[in-house]
Protein backbone atom coordinates (compact mmCIF):
# COMPACT_ATOMS: atom_id res chain seq x y z
CA UNK A 1 0.00 0.00 0.00
CA UNK A 2 3.00 2.35 -0.13
CA UNK A 3 2.87 2.29 -3.68
CA UNK A 4 1.19 6.45 -3.79
CA UNK A 5 3.25 8.82 -5.00
CA UNK A 6 1.03 11.73 -3.10
CA UNK A 7 1.65 10.11 0.06
CA UNK A 8 5.72 10.67 -0.33
CA UNK A 9 4.62 14.13 -1.16
CA UNK A 10 2.63 15.02 1.96
CA UNK A 11 5.32 13.75 3.90
CA UNK A 12 7.77 15.80 2.07
CA UNK A 13 5.75 18.59 2.49
CA UNK A 14 5.03 18.14 5.53
CA UNK A 15 8.81 17.71 6.43
CA UNK A 16 10.01 20.86 4.66
CA UNK A 17 6.86 23.30 6.50
CA UNK A 18 8.46 22.17 9.63
CA UNK A 19 11.40 23.14 8.61
CA UNK A 20 10.52 26.63 6.71
CA UNK A 21 10.15 29.18 10.11
CA UNK A 22 13.82 28.47 10.49
CA UNK A 23 15.22 29.08 7.28
CA UNK A 24 12.97 31.92 6.02
CA UNK A 25 14.10 34.51 7.75
CA UNK A 26 17.84 34.15 7.15
CA UNK A 27 17.81 33.42 3.57
CA UNK A 28 14.61 35.43 2.67
CA UNK A 29 13.83 32.47 0.34
CA UNK A 30 10.36 30.37 -0.86
CA UNK A 31 7.29 31.45 1.48
CA UNK A 32 4.55 29.84 3.61
CA UNK A 33 2.12 27.19 1.97
CA UNK A 34 -0.95 28.85 1.38
CA UNK A 35 -3.79 26.36 3.13
CA UNK A 36 -5.10 25.88 -0.32
CA UNK A 37 -2.08 24.41 -1.65
CA UNK A 38 -1.83 22.51 1.61
CA UNK A 39 -4.99 21.05 0.64
CA UNK A 40 -4.55 19.97 -2.50
CA UNK A 41 -2.17 17.48 -1.55
CA UNK A 42 -3.58 16.21 1.89
CA UNK A 43 -6.01 14.26 0.12
CA UNK A 44 -6.06 11.27 2.81
CA UNK A 45 -9.83 10.00 3.76
CA UNK A 46 -10.33 9.00 7.13
CA UNK A 47 -12.58 6.24 8.62
CA UNK A 48 -15.24 8.92 9.74
CA UNK A 49 -15.40 10.70 6.02
CA UNK A 50 -13.13 13.50 6.69
CA UNK A 51 -11.40 14.29 3.70
CA UNK A 52 -14.12 12.30 0.98
CA UNK A 53 -14.89 14.67 -1.88
CA UNK A 54 -18.46 15.58 -2.59
CA UNK A 55 -20.00 12.83 -5.03
CA UNK A 56 -21.90 10.15 -5.48
CA UNK A 57 -21.93 7.14 -7.46
CA UNK A 58 -24.29 4.08 -7.79
CA UNK A 59 -23.82 -0.03 -8.01
CA UNK A 60 -24.76 0.37 -11.59
CA UNK A 61 -22.58 2.55 -12.62
CA UNK A 62 -20.25 0.78 -11.08
CA UNK A 63 -20.60 -2.13 -12.69
CA UNK A 64 -19.89 -0.57 -16.19
CA UNK A 65 -16.84 1.34 -15.08
CA UNK A 66 -15.59 -1.91 -13.50
CA UNK A 67 -15.69 -3.74 -16.43
CA UNK A 68 -13.61 -1.61 -18.31
CA UNK A 69 -10.67 -0.71 -15.54
CA UNK A 70 -10.80 -3.13 -13.24
CA UNK A 71 -11.96 -6.68 -14.48
CA UNK A 72 -9.38 -7.27 -16.50
CA UNK A 73 -6.85 -7.83 -13.60
CA UNK A 74 -9.90 -8.52 -10.32
CA UNK A 75 -11.93 -10.53 -11.97
CA UNK A 76 -15.58 -9.50 -13.29
CA UNK A 77 -16.98 -10.39 -9.83
CA UNK A 78 -14.13 -8.62 -7.81
CA UNK A 79 -13.20 -12.26 -7.34
CA UNK A 80 -9.47 -11.66 -8.25
CA UNK A 81 -8.25 -13.01 -11.75
CA UNK A 82 -5.15 -15.10 -11.70
CA UNK A 83 -2.35 -13.99 -10.01
CA UNK A 84 -4.45 -10.38 -9.89
CA UNK A 85 -5.51 -10.15 -5.72
CA UNK A 86 -8.93 -10.54 -4.91
CA UNK A 87 -10.95 -8.10 -3.64
CA UNK A 88 -14.11 -9.98 -2.08
CA UNK A 89 -14.42 -12.89 -0.62
CA UNK A 90 -12.70 -14.54 2.09
CA UNK A 91 -14.97 -14.06 5.28
CA UNK A 92 -14.12 -15.83 7.95
CA UNK A 93 -11.23 -17.13 6.87
CA UNK A 94 -8.80 -15.04 9.07
CA UNK A 95 -8.11 -17.62 11.54
CA UNK A 96 -7.68 -20.34 8.52
CA UNK A 97 -4.65 -21.84 8.07
CA UNK A 98 -4.49 -20.05 4.78
CA UNK A 99 -6.62 -16.75 5.17
CA UNK A 100 -7.92 -14.95 2.34
CA UNK A 101 -7.64 -11.39 3.52
CA UNK A 102 -9.73 -8.92 1.25
CA UNK A 103 -11.81 -5.78 1.25
CA UNK A 104 -14.36 -7.93 2.22
CA UNK A 105 -12.89 -9.99 4.74
CA UNK A 106 -10.19 -8.01 6.36
CA UNK A 107 -10.33 -4.02 5.83
CA UNK A 108 -11.30 -2.52 8.58
CA UNK A 109 -12.85 0.86 6.90
CA UNK A 110 -14.60 1.68 3.62
CA UNK A 111 -12.47 4.92 3.67
CA UNK A 112 -9.01 2.85 2.73
CA UNK A 113 -11.29 1.76 -0.26
CA UNK A 114 -12.40 4.84 -1.58
CA UNK A 115 -9.02 6.49 -0.32
CA UNK A 116 -6.37 3.51 -2.19
CA UNK A 117 -8.26 2.69 -5.28
CA UNK A 118 -8.41 6.61 -5.71
CA UNK A 119 -4.75 6.77 -5.24
CA UNK A 120 -3.54 3.88 -7.19
CA UNK A 121 -5.73 1.93 -9.33
CA UNK A 122 -6.46 1.42 -12.03
CA UNK A 123 -2.93 -0.24 -11.73
CA UNK A 124 -0.46 1.39 -14.50
CA UNK A 125 -3.09 4.36 -14.91
CA UNK A 126 -3.29 5.42 -11.51
CA UNK A 127 -5.76 8.92 -10.69
CA UNK A 128 -7.09 9.20 -14.09
CA UNK A 129 -10.74 8.43 -12.44
CA UNK A 130 -13.39 10.73 -11.47
CA UNK A 131 -14.34 11.34 -8.15
CA UNK A 132 -17.95 9.93 -8.93
CA UNK A 133 -16.51 7.05 -10.61
CA UNK A 134 -14.42 5.96 -7.42
CA UNK A 135 -17.64 6.57 -5.73
CA UNK A 136 -19.47 3.80 -8.00
CA UNK A 137 -16.75 1.83 -8.23
CA UNK A 138 -16.96 1.57 -4.54
CA UNK A 139 -20.43 0.97 -4.08
CA UNK A 140 -19.92 -1.92 -6.82
CA UNK A 141 -17.41 -3.38 -4.71
CA UNK A 142 -19.95 -3.03 -1.87
CA UNK A 143 -22.34 -4.71 -3.70
CA UNK A 144 -20.13 -7.69 -4.93
CA UNK A 145 -18.85 -8.47 -1.18
CA UNK A 146 -23.12 -8.75 -0.58
CA UNK A 147 -22.92 -5.24 1.49
CA UNK A 148 -25.53 -3.54 -0.26
CA UNK A 149 -28.42 -3.99 -2.97
CA UNK A 150 -27.83 -3.22 -6.64
CA UNK A 151 -29.95 -0.20 -6.53
CA UNK A 152 -27.55 1.18 -3.82
CA UNK A 153 -25.69 4.77 -4.39
CA UNK A 154 -22.84 5.61 -2.36
CA UNK A 155 -22.29 9.12 -1.70
CA UNK A 156 -19.59 11.65 1.25
CA UNK A 157 -23.45 11.64 2.85
CA UNK A 158 -23.85 7.67 3.88
CA UNK A 159 -20.22 7.03 3.20
CA UNK A 160 -19.50 7.09 7.15
CA UNK A 161 -23.14 4.82 7.78
CA UNK A 162 -21.21 1.78 5.88
CA UNK A 163 -19.41 -0.77 8.00
CA UNK A 164 -17.17 -3.34 6.88
CA UNK A 165 -17.23 -6.46 8.13
CA UNK A 166 -14.17 -6.95 9.81
CA UNK A 167 -13.64 -3.50 11.60
CA UNK A 168 -14.33 -5.38 15.31
CA UNK A 169 -10.57 -7.50 14.22
CA UNK A 170 -8.77 -4.17 14.72
CA UNK A 171 -8.40 -3.27 18.36
CA UNK A 172 -5.83 -1.39 20.50
CA UNK A 173 -2.50 -3.39 21.27
CA UNK A 174 -3.67 -4.83 24.63
CA UNK A 175 -0.52 -6.82 24.79
CA UNK A 176 0.69 -4.58 28.06
CA UNK A 177 -2.30 -5.79 30.12
CA UNK A 178 -3.01 -9.36 28.53
CA UNK A 179 0.65 -10.40 28.42
CA UNK A 180 3.10 -8.75 30.17
CA UNK A 181 2.20 -10.11 33.47
CA UNK A 182 2.43 -13.75 32.25
CA UNK A 183 5.83 -12.92 30.79
CA UNK A 184 6.77 -11.15 34.25
CA UNK A 185 6.55 -13.91 36.11
CA UNK A 186 9.52 -15.13 37.86
CA UNK A 187 10.71 -17.55 35.72
CA UNK A 188 11.95 -20.77 37.03
CA UNK A 189 15.95 -22.17 36.93
CA UNK A 190 15.91 -25.70 38.73
CA UNK A 191 14.10 -29.00 39.04
CA UNK A 192 11.28 -27.84 36.49
CA UNK A 193 9.47 -30.28 35.59
CA UNK A 194 10.00 -34.03 34.97
CA UNK A 195 12.87 -35.36 33.17
CA UNK A 196 12.97 -35.12 29.30
CA UNK A 197 12.65 -38.26 27.55
CA UNK A 198 12.65 -38.62 23.86
CA UNK A 199 9.61 -40.54 23.04
CA UNK A 200 9.80 -40.64 19.04
CA UNK A 201 11.18 -38.94 16.34
CA UNK A 202 10.05 -36.65 14.02
CA UNK A 203 10.82 -38.04 10.68
CA UNK A 204 8.95 -41.23 12.28
CA UNK A 205 5.85 -39.39 13.27
CA UNK A 206 5.75 -38.34 9.50
CA UNK A 207 5.36 -34.69 10.32
CA UNK A 208 6.13 -33.17 7.05
CA UNK A 209 3.61 -33.07 4.76
CA UNK A 210 3.56 -34.27 1.47
CA UNK A 211 2.39 -31.84 -1.53
CA UNK A 212 0.53 -33.47 -3.60
CA UNK A 213 1.50 -31.86 -7.05
CA UNK A 214 0.08 -32.65 -10.99
CA UNK A 215 2.39 -33.30 -13.29
CA UNK A 216 2.30 -31.93 -16.69
CA UNK A 217 4.16 -32.45 -20.06
CA UNK A 218 4.00 -30.46 -22.92
CA UNK A 219 5.88 -30.54 -26.14
CA UNK A 220 7.67 -33.63 -24.90
CA UNK A 221 8.64 -31.16 -21.59
CA UNK A 222 7.73 -32.32 -18.54
CA UNK A 223 6.51 -29.13 -16.61
CA UNK A 224 6.24 -30.26 -12.64
CA UNK A 225 4.99 -27.88 -9.97
CA UNK A 226 8.15 -27.56 -7.76
CA UNK A 227 8.61 -28.40 -4.34
CA UNK A 228 7.73 -25.34 -1.94
CA UNK A 229 11.87 -25.68 -1.18
CA UNK A 230 15.00 -27.14 -2.69
CA UNK A 231 15.53 -29.40 -0.07
CA UNK A 232 12.04 -30.58 0.05
CA UNK A 233 11.03 -34.06 -0.18
CA UNK A 234 10.37 -34.93 -4.12
CA UNK A 235 7.32 -34.37 -5.26
CA UNK A 236 4.62 -37.00 -4.77
CA UNK A 237 2.96 -37.09 -8.34
CA UNK A 238 -0.81 -37.89 -8.25
CA UNK A 239 -1.57 -37.48 -11.84
CA UNK A 240 0.16 -37.60 -14.45
CA UNK A 241 -1.46 -35.21 -17.56
CA UNK A 242 -0.59 -35.60 -21.63
CA UNK A 243 -0.37 -32.56 -23.36
CA UNK A 244 0.20 -33.71 -26.69
CA UNK A 245 -0.81 -31.91 -29.53
CA UNK A 246 -3.16 -28.93 -28.55
CA UNK A 247 -5.77 -29.65 -26.63
CA UNK A 248 -8.74 -27.17 -26.99
CA UNK A 249 -9.67 -27.06 -24.14
CA UNK A 250 -6.67 -26.04 -22.91
CA UNK A 251 -6.17 -23.41 -25.07
CA UNK A 252 -9.20 -21.89 -24.17
CA UNK A 253 -8.17 -22.01 -20.30
CA UNK A 254 -5.46 -20.38 -21.77
CA UNK A 255 -7.69 -17.89 -23.68
CA UNK A 256 -9.15 -16.89 -20.37
CA UNK A 257 -5.77 -16.88 -18.25
CA UNK A 258 -4.51 -14.35 -20.86
CA UNK A 259 -6.73 -11.50 -19.41
CA UNK A 260 -3.70 -11.34 -17.13
CA UNK A 261 -1.29 -10.67 -19.67
CA UNK A 262 -3.40 -8.66 -22.39
CA UNK A 263 -3.03 -4.91 -20.50
CA UNK A 264 0.73 -5.01 -21.30
CA UNK A 265 0.42 -7.38 -24.84
CA UNK A 266 -1.05 -8.22 -27.78
CA UNK A 267 -1.41 -11.31 -29.89
CA UNK A 268 -3.21 -13.01 -33.17
CA UNK A 269 -3.94 -10.92 -36.42
CA UNK A 270 -2.37 -7.63 -36.03
CA UNK A 271 -0.86 -7.87 -32.89
CA UNK A 272 1.40 -4.62 -32.07
CA UNK A 273 4.20 -4.37 -29.16
CA UNK A 274 2.67 -2.52 -26.12
CA UNK A 275 4.06 -1.94 -22.75
CA UNK A 276 5.47 -5.63 -23.58
CA UNK A 277 6.04 -7.08 -27.22
CA UNK A 278 3.73 -8.86 -29.27
CA UNK A 279 3.74 -12.42 -28.43
CA UNK A 280 2.78 -13.86 -31.65
CA UNK A 281 5.22 -16.84 -32.35
CA UNK A 282 7.18 -16.80 -29.48
CA UNK A 283 7.41 -20.48 -28.34
CA UNK A 284 10.62 -21.43 -29.63
CA UNK A 285 11.72 -18.07 -30.10
CA UNK A 286 15.20 -16.10 -29.33
CA UNK A 287 14.31 -14.00 -25.81
CA UNK A 288 14.34 -10.82 -26.31
CA UNK A 289 14.20 -10.84 -30.11
CA UNK A 290 10.81 -9.05 -30.80
CA UNK A 291 10.93 -6.17 -33.78
CA UNK A 292 10.28 -2.80 -32.38
CA UNK A 293 10.48 -3.44 -28.94
CA UNK A 294 13.05 -1.81 -26.71
CA UNK A 295 13.93 -4.17 -24.16
CA UNK A 296 15.72 -4.20 -20.77
CA UNK A 297 19.42 -4.87 -20.22
CA UNK A 298 18.62 -7.81 -18.45
CA UNK A 299 16.37 -9.17 -21.29
CA UNK A 300 19.01 -7.95 -23.42
CA UNK A 301 21.59 -9.85 -21.80
CA UNK A 302 19.46 -13.00 -21.33
CA UNK A 303 19.11 -12.82 -25.44
CA UNK A 304 23.29 -12.90 -26.04
CA UNK A 305 23.31 -15.75 -23.76
CA UNK A 306 21.08 -17.45 -26.19
CA UNK A 307 18.17 -18.06 -23.96
CA UNK A 308 15.09 -19.79 -26.16
CA UNK A 309 11.43 -19.35 -25.42
CA UNK A 310 10.98 -23.33 -24.93
CA UNK A 311 8.49 -24.45 -23.07
CA UNK A 312 10.44 -24.95 -19.79
CA UNK A 313 11.73 -21.92 -19.82
CA UNK A 314 8.11 -20.09 -20.67
CA UNK A 315 7.08 -22.35 -17.88
CA UNK A 316 9.99 -20.68 -15.30
CA UNK A 317 9.62 -17.69 -16.57
CA UNK A 318 5.95 -16.97 -16.13
CA UNK A 319 5.79 -19.25 -12.76
CA UNK A 320 8.13 -16.06 -11.29
CA UNK A 321 9.91 -13.58 -14.26
CA UNK A 322 11.89 -12.00 -12.04
CA UNK A 323 13.34 -15.12 -10.72
CA UNK A 324 14.32 -16.12 -14.26
CA UNK A 325 15.80 -13.20 -15.63
CA UNK A 326 16.30 -10.75 -12.75
CA UNK A 327 15.35 -6.93 -13.10
CA UNK A 328 13.17 -7.31 -16.38
CA UNK A 329 10.64 -4.70 -17.24
CA UNK A 330 7.22 -7.10 -17.07
CA UNK A 331 5.95 -6.19 -13.83
CA UNK A 332 3.86 -9.71 -13.71
CA UNK A 333 4.21 -10.97 -10.22
CA UNK A 334 3.96 -14.51 -11.64
CA UNK A 335 1.34 -17.66 -11.65
CA UNK A 336 1.46 -19.98 -9.08
CA UNK A 337 -0.69 -22.81 -10.84
CA UNK A 338 1.14 -25.23 -13.24
CA UNK A 339 -1.76 -25.78 -14.54
CA UNK A 340 -2.71 -22.00 -15.68
CA UNK A 341 0.69 -22.26 -17.09
CA UNK A 342 0.42 -25.14 -19.33
CA UNK A 343 -2.89 -23.17 -20.50
CA UNK A 344 -1.27 -20.32 -21.33
CA UNK A 345 1.95 -21.97 -23.13
CA UNK A 346 -0.38 -23.83 -24.96
CA UNK A 347 -2.66 -20.53 -25.89
CA UNK A 348 0.72 -19.19 -26.95
CA UNK A 349 1.45 -22.29 -28.97
CA UNK A 350 -2.08 -21.83 -30.98
CA UNK A 351 -0.69 -18.62 -32.09
CA UNK A 352 2.42 -19.81 -34.10
CA UNK A 353 2.11 -19.37 -37.74
C1 LIG B 1 -3.29 -4.28 -14.51
C2 LIG B 1 -3.89 -4.96 -13.37
C3 LIG B 1 -4.81 -4.17 -12.44
C4 LIG B 1 -5.90 -3.39 -12.77
C5 LIG B 1 -6.44 -3.09 -14.16
C6 LIG B 1 -6.47 -2.96 -11.52
N1 LIG B 1 -5.76 -3.45 -10.47
FE1 LIG B 1 -6.21 -3.23 -8.50
N2 LIG B 1 -4.53 -4.25 -8.00
C7 LIG B 1 -3.60 -4.74 -8.89
C8 LIG B 1 -2.43 -5.20 -8.16
C9 LIG B 1 -1.16 -5.78 -8.75
C10 LIG B 1 -2.71 -4.97 -6.80
C11 LIG B 1 -1.81 -5.25 -5.61
C12 LIG B 1 -0.94 -4.01 -5.45
C13 LIG B 1 -0.01 -4.12 -4.28
O1 LIG B 1 -0.15 -5.03 -3.46
O2 LIG B 1 0.86 -3.23 -4.18
C14 LIG B 1 -4.03 -4.40 -6.73
C15 LIG B 1 -4.68 -4.06 -5.55
C16 LIG B 1 -5.95 -3.56 -5.46
C17 LIG B 1 -6.69 -3.35 -4.25
C18 LIG B 1 -6.19 -3.72 -2.87
C19 LIG B 1 -6.34 -5.21 -2.67
C20 LIG B 1 -5.78 -5.68 -1.35
O3 LIG B 1 -6.48 -6.43 -0.64
O4 LIG B 1 -4.64 -5.32 -1.03
C21 LIG B 1 -7.89 -2.79 -4.58
C22 LIG B 1 -9.00 -2.41 -3.61
C23 LIG B 1 -7.89 -2.65 -6.01
N3 LIG B 1 -6.71 -3.12 -6.52
C24 LIG B 1 -8.93 -2.08 -6.73
C25 LIG B 1 -8.88 -1.88 -8.10
C26 LIG B 1 -9.90 -1.15 -8.82
C27 LIG B 1 -11.13 -0.54 -8.21
C28 LIG B 1 -9.50 -1.15 -10.14
C29 LIG B 1 -10.21 -0.47 -11.31
C30 LIG B 1 -10.44 0.95 -11.16
C31 LIG B 1 -8.26 -1.89 -10.24
N4 LIG B 1 -7.91 -2.30 -8.97
C32 LIG B 1 -7.59 -2.14 -11.42
C33 LIG B 1 -3.75 -4.81 -10.26
C34 LIG B 1 -4.73 -4.18 -10.98
C1 LIG C 1 2.59 -5.05 -16.73
C2 LIG C 1 2.87 -5.40 -18.11
C3 LIG C 1 3.01 -6.89 -18.46
C4 LIG C 1 2.15 -7.91 -18.14
C5 LIG C 1 0.88 -7.85 -17.30
C6 LIG C 1 2.69 -9.09 -18.77
N1 LIG C 1 3.84 -8.77 -19.44
FE1 LIG C 1 5.02 -10.07 -20.49
N2 LIG C 1 6.37 -8.61 -20.84
C7 LIG C 1 6.20 -7.29 -20.48
C8 LIG C 1 7.40 -6.55 -20.83
C9 LIG C 1 7.65 -5.06 -20.60
C10 LIG C 1 8.28 -7.49 -21.42
C11 LIG C 1 9.71 -7.23 -21.86
C12 LIG C 1 10.56 -7.31 -20.61
C13 LIG C 1 11.93 -6.67 -20.69
O1 LIG C 1 12.26 -6.00 -21.67
O2 LIG C 1 12.66 -6.85 -19.75
C14 LIG C 1 7.58 -8.77 -21.43
C15 LIG C 1 8.10 -9.94 -21.96
C16 LIG C 1 7.38 -11.12 -22.10
C17 LIG C 1 7.84 -12.28 -22.82
C18 LIG C 1 9.17 -12.43 -23.54
C19 LIG C 1 9.00 -11.85 -24.92
C20 LIG C 1 10.27 -11.74 -25.72
O3 LIG C 1 10.20 -11.27 -26.83
O4 LIG C 1 11.34 -12.12 -25.27
C21 LIG C 1 6.86 -13.23 -22.73
C22 LIG C 1 6.86 -14.62 -23.32
C23 LIG C 1 5.78 -12.65 -21.96
N3 LIG C 1 6.15 -11.36 -21.60
C24 LIG C 1 4.61 -13.29 -21.65
C25 LIG C 1 3.61 -12.75 -20.82
C26 LIG C 1 2.43 -13.46 -20.45
C27 LIG C 1 2.04 -14.83 -20.95
C28 LIG C 1 1.75 -12.64 -19.59
C29 LIG C 1 0.45 -12.94 -18.87
C30 LIG C 1 0.47 -14.10 -18.02
C31 LIG C 1 2.49 -11.41 -19.46
N4 LIG C 1 3.63 -11.52 -20.21
C32 LIG C 1 2.12 -10.33 -18.68
C33 LIG C 1 5.12 -6.73 -19.83
C34 LIG C 1 4.06 -7.45 -19.27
Amino acid sequence: MLKCPKLYLTTALVAGLTALPLLADPLGLGRAALPEEIAAWDVAVMPDGRGLPPGHGNVYDGEDLWIDHCAACHGDFAEGAGAWPPIVGGRGSLTAARPLKTVESYWPYLSTVWDYVNRSMPFGAAQTLEDDEVYAIVAYILYSAGLVDDDFELSHENFSEIRLPNESGFYIDDRAVVEFPIFKQDPCMSDCGDAVSIVARAQELNVTPEFPVIRYSFSGVSLVEAPVAEDAPAPQIIEEVQLAGLDPALVAAGETAWRQCRTCHQIGEGARNGTGPALNNIVDASVGQVDGLRYSPAFAEASAGGMIWDAATLDAFLENPAGLIPRNRMSFRGIRSAEERAALIAYLTSHMD
